[in-house]
């Protein structure tokens, strides 16, 4: 299947009319690479989280949750190998002074900004925000936000071992936010400096590493599938040993066929003993398990799974957007997936007099913790229109006949056909399209 024609300049443009995204201190000029989350974008970012959670519980495997710190010891980032390995290539066009990743244009070539071909030597550029911490200036005070959240696992493997009274094979899950001063942030939400993650980092037995990858890679999928991305646009790709990051022995991509080509949604990758084996020999603190059968101590092996929500968003957005000729009237609706809108359903009143009437059961549905919105003002095919753009997948509209037959009009965003439901089966309609992540409160 082609990659949808929807431009990026669509999304971008939808993400600030309608309050998904918004450029980071826009008044001010604005961060590049940064982002500040609007109303409907934290309610689609919260639906994201939830429906990742969910997507672990049903797995039947042992995951407990964790939150670690934005901020690390140049000490954990030594151990890491961040501090020596987290970097891009860097080249400059002597001509214009423009910037770039070295693996993102041909040096052959002119530059694809002003068309000379001057460029300096390719250097490396650490990725990593750097400060210190306190009144005191010493490398002890030397720290870094983090650039991914795995660290802080490995770091608290002991803590939440012990404390969780678990065994291996068992996970530590964490969303959190992470911070890459990439030399060129672009293409919106897709390679930001500042995003959040969904990181799983699991812990299992050398000898089943493969058969975990495996089953990784196929839940990560499936996750994706629920969605509701077009498989035809989803595709797992193994990484070529030159590709593969510093802590890596094997890694798969699930890459999503974006317009701009296919890229890089998730990764899962085998980090083997790396991380806990570093971790031991800089602290000095032995990360090893115990082995009740063998009597030996051994670092567990780590499949990972790492997937940014804000390049979700991006792909959900993408993959849900839709121009429909309606009439002579363009629509733009987002078909997202109904357990992941950010509205599960609309009031709406056809006049004033059914204002007091369509706020009681905009009440009702918002008291039971249903993600909801009331609109009393424009005709009935603008509101629905607006309703379409950002996703919702009903709306229920009170009129001149509820006042008798105590019925609404039930309308379903994609097929837009319409239905006459009772008063009493808003709530139970809403929650079987929608599941239970329309009770926002769940
Ligand atoms: N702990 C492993 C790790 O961080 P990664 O491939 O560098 O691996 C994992 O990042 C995921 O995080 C990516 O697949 C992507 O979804 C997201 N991600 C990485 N850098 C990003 C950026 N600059 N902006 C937005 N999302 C990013």
């Amino acid at each position: 299947m082609e990659a949808k024609q929807t431009s990026l300049d669509q999304i971008v443009a939808l993400c600030k009319r309608r309050g998904f995204v918004y450029q980071s201190a826009e008044i001010y000029g604005g961060l590049n690479g940064v982002y500040d989350i609007g109303p409907l974008g934290v309610l689609l970012k919260e639906q994201i989280r939830n429906a990742w959670k969910r997507s672990l519980a049903t797995l039947d495997l042992d995951i407990v949750m964790f939150e670690g710190a934005l901020l690390g010891p140049e000490a954990l980032w030594n151990a890491s190998g961040h501090t020596t390995n987290f970097h891009d290539p860097l080249v400059d066009c002597l001509n214009c002074k423009h910037r770039f990743r070295a693996d993102d244009i041909d040096l052959a070539a002119a530059c694809p900004r002003c068309g000379i071909q001057q460029w300096t030597e390719v250097r490396e550029f650490h990725l990593m925000f750097k400060t210190s911490v306190g009144a005191a200036i010493s490398s002890q005070h030397i720290a870094y936000l983090r650039p991914e959240t795995a660290q802080s696992i490995f770091a608290n493997f002991k803590n939440i071992m012990t404390s969780s009274r678990i065994r291996i094979p068992f996970g530590i899950a964490q969303i959190g936010k992470a911070f890459r001063n990439e030399i060129t942030p672009k293409q919106f939400l897709f390679r930001m400096r500042e995003f959040e993650q969904m990181e799983i980092e699991w812990f299992c037995h050398e000898r089943d590493t493969v058969a975990f990858f495996d089953l990784w890679k196929g839940a990560r999928l499936a996750f994706y599938h629920h969605l509701g991305i077009s498989p035809a646009r989803l595709r797992l790709r193994a990484h070529e040993s030159q590709e593969l990051a510093h802590y890596s022995q094997a890694t798969t991509d699930v890459e999503y066929h974006f317009p701009f080509g296919w890229k890089e949604l998730e990764g899962i990758a085998c980090r083997g003993d790396f991380d806990l084996r570093q971790h031991s020999q800089h602290s000095g603190k032995d990360l090893r398990i115990f082995d009740e059968i063998t009597k030996e101590s051994f670092y567990p092996h780590v499949v990972e799974c790492s997937v940014g929500i804000d390049r979700l968003l991006l792909t959900l957005l993408f993959e849900a957007y839709e121009e429909e000729s309606v009439g002579d009237e363009t629509r733009v609706v987002l078909k997202l997936h109904p357990s992941i809108a950010p509205v599960s359903a609309a009031f709406l009143s056809l006049n004033k007099e059914h204002v007091a009437a369509t706020d009681t059961l905009y009440r009702t549905a918002r008291a039971q913790g249903i993600s909801v919105q009331v609109d009393h003002s424009g005709s009935i095919g603008k509101r629905y229109r607006r309703q379409d753009e950002i996703g919702t997948p009903v709306c229920i509209t009170y009129d001149f006949d509820s006042v008798h037959d105590h019925c609404v009009t039930i309308r379903f965003r994609d097929s837009m056909q319409q239905e006459r439901i009772p008063f009493n089966a808003i709530i139970p309609r809403i929650i079987t399209l929608c599941g239970n992540s329309s009770a926002k409160n769940n």
